[in-house]
């Protein structure tokens, strides 16, 4: 059998370990990159899994990941571009330098990979790109605007860039999933309210309430197989959402207008805002 390879970004938890895990076991060859390889106690247990350091935001390290990826498994057939985290808060508490890092690494290092992987895809004449964006790159949450402008990104990045690549047998696809039980919230989160002028404090409160309150997660495992499916698929299909929350809010966003949509988003997360004004 002629086994597939694939390379995932932030393979250390969450959706990027699931999905080693969920490829690995469909029989596929897997380059699990991650900045901490030398802490992974699971993965590297695996056959047909190399377990590397791949750093999004520095160039070196995904060169060098990409070659020893092609020196175990002698190709790459596709590129999952999971590795990424939510700056969250009000925006007047974000100071620039983790603005500048939450689009090094959402954003800049996802196309650093992209620039790294064309050339090998392009000779190849085929390959697939799926970049891991969110339902929160085509509608938006209060307290989330960075997050947000990182995810819209990769949606115009990834919906243009198709076009471009498709002579060359190369896919761009884009997962979007919903609220997923993983590192994202917690370790993984980086705030911006510490710093935020006091008289945010009741707004936030009242959105993060209502939010946890109305949230409704899924699991890595499944935005894994969704993943699967998408690698698998040389269809010109672009976008696959993952959780009820994600297909019901991506397809509110395509039948009614924004206003009606943005009503909807204020009745359930701001109720019982007090005015700041
Ligand atoms: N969870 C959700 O609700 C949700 C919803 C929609 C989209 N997503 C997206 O799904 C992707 C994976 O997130 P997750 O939910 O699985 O959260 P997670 O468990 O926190 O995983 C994030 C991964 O990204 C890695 N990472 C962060 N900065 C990196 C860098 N500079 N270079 C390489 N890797 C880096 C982390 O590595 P370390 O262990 O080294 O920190 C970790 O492996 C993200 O792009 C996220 O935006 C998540």
């Amino acid at each position: 059998m002629n086994r597939k390879t694939v390379l995932i970004t932030g393979s250390s938890s969450g959706i990027g370990k699931a999905t080693a895990k969920y490829f690995q076991s469909k029989g596929w060859n897997v380059i699990a990159t991650m900045r901490s390889p030398e802490n992974e106690k699971e993965l590297n247990k695996l056959p047909n899994l190399l377990c590397t350091k791949l750093d999004v935001t520095k160039p070196d390290t995904i060169r060098k990941a990409i070659d020893e990826g092609i020196k175990s498994f002698g190709t790459i057939d596709v590129l999952i571009n999971n590795a990424g985290y939510g700056l969250v808060g009000p925006f007047e508490g974000a100071g620039k330098e983790q603005i500048q890092r939450q689009f090094e690494t959402n954003v800049f290092g996802l196309m650093e990979v992209v620039r790294a992987i064309l050339p090998i895809f392009r000779k190849k004449k085929k390959g697939s790109i799926l970049n891991v964006a969110s339902m929160g790159g085509r509608i938006t949450f209060p307290l989330y605007s960075l997050y947000h402008s990182t995810k819209w990104a990769v949606e115009g990045f990834s919906e243009s860039l198709q076009y471009e690549l498709e002579p060359f047998g190369i896919r761009v696809k884009i997962i979007e999933p919903g609220a997923i039980a993983t590192d994202f919230i917690g370790r993984s989160a980086d705030s911006t309210s510490d710093q935020a002028p006091k008289e945010y404090k009741d707004f936030t409160d009242i959105v993060y309430g209502n939010m946890m309150k109305a949230m409704n997660t899924s699991t890595g495992e499944q935005v894994a197989k969704v993943l699967f499916k998408a690698a698998n698929d040389s269809s010109r299909r672009l976008r696959y959402a993952v959780g009820m929350d994600a297909k019901g809010l991506l397809g509110l966003r395509k039948f009614v207008s924004d206003g009606i949509l943005f009503g909807m988003m204020r009745l359930s997360l701001l109720r019982s805002t007090k005015s700041v004004a």
